[in-house]
């Protein structure tokens, strides 16, 4: 793979629909990183932001809006679909032309509301505090709206087996398929690593794992080596240890333990907890070194793994040349442009390229780089006639 004329993904022909373009995601080589950490296996990136909605959630709205059709749960013309959170969901809805109602905690991005709206659905907000249990959370209210309207159906991804399913099947077939088909000298996956918010993803994504383990005739012949399956979970989410408390991340971590989670060994081997300030910063490293658009619990995955290959734990596997490590980045940062974190970050980051360069353009141009009015007043004061550019003549 990595040749110009290689598929990037399983897509043949004209696709009937964006739902046909959800998921196929990439799976990238995080090379500038994995060098400047020292690690010698390959660390790999799944792109879940290349998907129709922008998020590995996708996936699940398709195969549960799919399934409860076949099942007549949902019914065209009739049903009212009401659910918290997720744009893929609405995707789905907006193509089938079901109505959709998504009930959004206060933290979840403006830009999550404009592209749920956008795709014609209707929201609710609902108080971050609130926990989840109580009558005002975004399941209290989405579990009230379903009893009283009429055709209300929660497909509930929470404890809906096709959450987990889409992964077991879809995402799981999509990294074997792109390893077997790389040129990397194994095929296998060493150590694998997501978030988790239902536990839909890890845990579809573990029992595919361990599925192909338990296939291997007592592992005879085989080079394929036991793959560790590490969870990430923000401090402030119950789900991998800890107390409840408030976290800026957003779609991962909880304070009850959904369904579909399978939280334990065989499955899962470890939690590694991480804090808002380390995924943001690992955030701004995927986008500025790797040119990926990801957004914040990718970074929280990311800063997971480094501190895990680090660690007495991780190191043979940092240490193999031969080792895949293969990390879920669940979404892009488009659904976060107007957060503090990332804006702050944007600051940063063009501090870093140094003041050098600033310096220098500033002593060519003998201005500041953004000063466009002093160019104007200049420009003005001269007689000069600036033609054919943007404002010229007070447009
Ligand atoms: C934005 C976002 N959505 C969804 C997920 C995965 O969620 P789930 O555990 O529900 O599959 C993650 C996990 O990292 C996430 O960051």
């Amino acid at each position: 793979m990595g040749g110009e004329t290689s598929p990037q993904h399983h897509w043949k022909g004209v696709l009937s629909s964006a739902l046909d373009a959800v998921g196929h995601t990439p799976l990238i080589k995080l090379q500038k990183i994995a060098k400047e950490e020292g690690f010698k296996c390959n660390l790999l990136g799944k792109c879940e932001f290349f998907s129709a909605g922008g998020s590995v959630k996708d996936r699940i709205a398709n195969r549960m809006v799919e399934y409860a059709e076949k099942e007549g749960v949902l019914i065209p013309g009739q049903s009212v679909v009401i659910e918290p959170t997720r744009i893929g969901l609405a995707l789905a809805c907006a193509i089938k032309g079901y109505q959709c109602v998504i009930t959004l905690p206060a933290k979840m991005s403006l830009e999550k509301e404009v592209m749920l709206r956008a795709l014609g659905a209707e929201i609710v907000r609902t108080p971050t505090e609130a926990a989840w249990d109580s009558p005002e959370s975004h399941i209290g209210i989405a579990k009230k709206l379903q009893k009283s309207i009429p055709g209300g159906v929660i497909l509930d991804q929470y404890s809906n087996p096709n959450n987990p399913l889409a992964h077991y099947y879809g995402t799981y077939e999509e990294i074997t398929y792109a390893l077997k088909t790389s040129d990397l000298p194994r095929k296998d996956i060493s150590l694998l690593v997501a978030g988790a918010g239902t536990g839909g993803t890890i845990t579809g994504l573990a029992r595919a794992i361990r599925g192909y383990e338990g296939s291997l005739v007592n592992g005879a012949a085989s080079s394929h080596v036991r793959t560790v399956v590490l969870a990430v979970d923000p401090e402030g989410s119950i789900l991998g240890g800890g107390e409840p408390g408030n976290y800026q991340v957003e779609g991962i971590g909880y304070d009850f333990f959904p369904e579909v989670l399978d939280p334990n060994p065989p499955l899962i081997d470890q939690w590694i907890k991480t804090n808002d300030e380390e995924a943001f910063a690992a955030t701004k490293r995927l986008i500025r070194e790797e040119g990926l658009f990801v957004g914040g619990s990718s970074g929280s995955a990311l800063s997971g793994i480094i501190r895990y290959l680090h660690s007495e734990n991780g190191k043979s596997i940092a240490n193999d040349p031969e080792a895949n490590v293969v990390i879920i980045l669940p979404d892009g940062v488009r659904n976060y442009m107007s957060k503090e974190w990332l804006l702050q970050t944007a600051k940063s980051a063009s501090k870093d390229q140094g003041e050098d360069i600033k310096d220098t353009i500033k002593n060519i141009l003998g201005r500041d780089l953004g000063d466009v009015n002093g160019v104007l007043k200049e420009a003005k004061d001269e007689g000069k006639v600036l033609q054919n550019g943007e404002g010229v003549n007070g447009h």
